[in-house]
């Protein structure tokens, strides 16, 4: 298990279902963590199922003076090291019908909410010459999943600005990387996908099930790890092999 005794880490989203499994991993390799989600009531509702000493803080990503205030507090209390962006929003609809005040809503929250974590977060990061940037994206960044049009086009402006942050901040012990999985088992996927949704990605994917939150976290934990101070600019697929193979012959809804 990796070491993070000594790092602070801060996880946006982190009421929600990865959110909450990256922080628990995060604590138990050692890291203060600091989860933060949109209220107070969702945030102390995670804290009663999360280790003691687990701290949060309410704001929503898509509020720059929330987000700056925010990071504010958390420079004074001594800097974030690991940052990994878990809030984001999905709507299920074809982009036709797509309704403009949803697509913008979306991007405020999933891709700009993003870059206003990551810009707040990096210059700490930087000012203290080490950083772990770890970005939630999808498998949506990197192939047109029919009817997620916003989510995806903002998956795919993360899996962007993930590789920018390290091509300008790999030269100041700051890394960021990001983490695509297939659908999980959260709220989140259960509010789009019903049994024929699943029964269609369980015949598609090699390992023939959905990933589960614990799974994203260790992969989290390892990118936020000493060990993987090389590995930067990199979107890792949590996928059971699906991003790696076309049709699977012999598989059958
Ligand atoms: N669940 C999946 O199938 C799946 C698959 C691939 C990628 N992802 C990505 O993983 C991340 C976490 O997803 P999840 O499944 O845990 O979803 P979730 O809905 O369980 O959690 C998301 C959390 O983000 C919070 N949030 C939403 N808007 C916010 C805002 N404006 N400011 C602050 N917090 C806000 C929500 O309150 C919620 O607690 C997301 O980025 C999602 O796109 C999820």
């Amino acid at each position: 298990m990796s070491d993070l005794s000594g790092k602070r880490a801060l996880v946006t989203g982190g009421a929600g279902g990865i959110g909450m499994a990256c922080a628990q991993g995060l604590a138990q390799a050692g890291a203060n963590v600091v989860i933060c989600d949109l209220t107070d009531e969702v945030c102390a509702q995670a804290l009663t199922e999360l280790p003691e000493g687990v701290e949060s803080l309410a704001f929503d990503v898509s509020d720059r003076a929330a987000v700056e205030a925010a990071f504010a507090e958390q420079n004074a209390a001594g800097g974030v090291d690991i940052l990994v962006t878990c809030a984001a929003i999905v709507k299920a609809c074809p982009i036709l019908e797509f309704d403009p005040e949803d697509w913008e809503r979306i991007l405020d929250i999933n891709l700009t909410g993003t870059f206003h974590c990551v810009q707040l977060a990096g210059r700490q990061m930087v000012d203290k010459g080490w950083g772990r940037i770890i970005t939630l994206s999808s498998v949506n960044g990197q192939i047109a999943n029919a009817g997620r049009g916003a989510y995806s086009c903002t998956k795919g402006g993360v899996d962007m600005l993930t590789r920018l942050l390290a091509a300008e901040l790999g030269d100041k012990g700051v890394t960021a990387n990001a983490i695509a999985p297939i659908p999980v088992d959260t709220a989140m996927i259960r509010n789009v996908h019903g049994p024929k949704d699943r029964a269609v990605w369980h015949a598609q994917t090699p390992n023939p099930r959905y990933a589960k939150p614990s799974e994203v976290a260790s992969a989290v934990c390892y990118l936020a790890s000493e060990a993987a101070g090389f590995v930067n600019g990199h979107i890792l697929n949590v996928d059971g092999g699906f991003m790696a193979t076309g049709v699977l012959p012999g598989r059958s809804v």
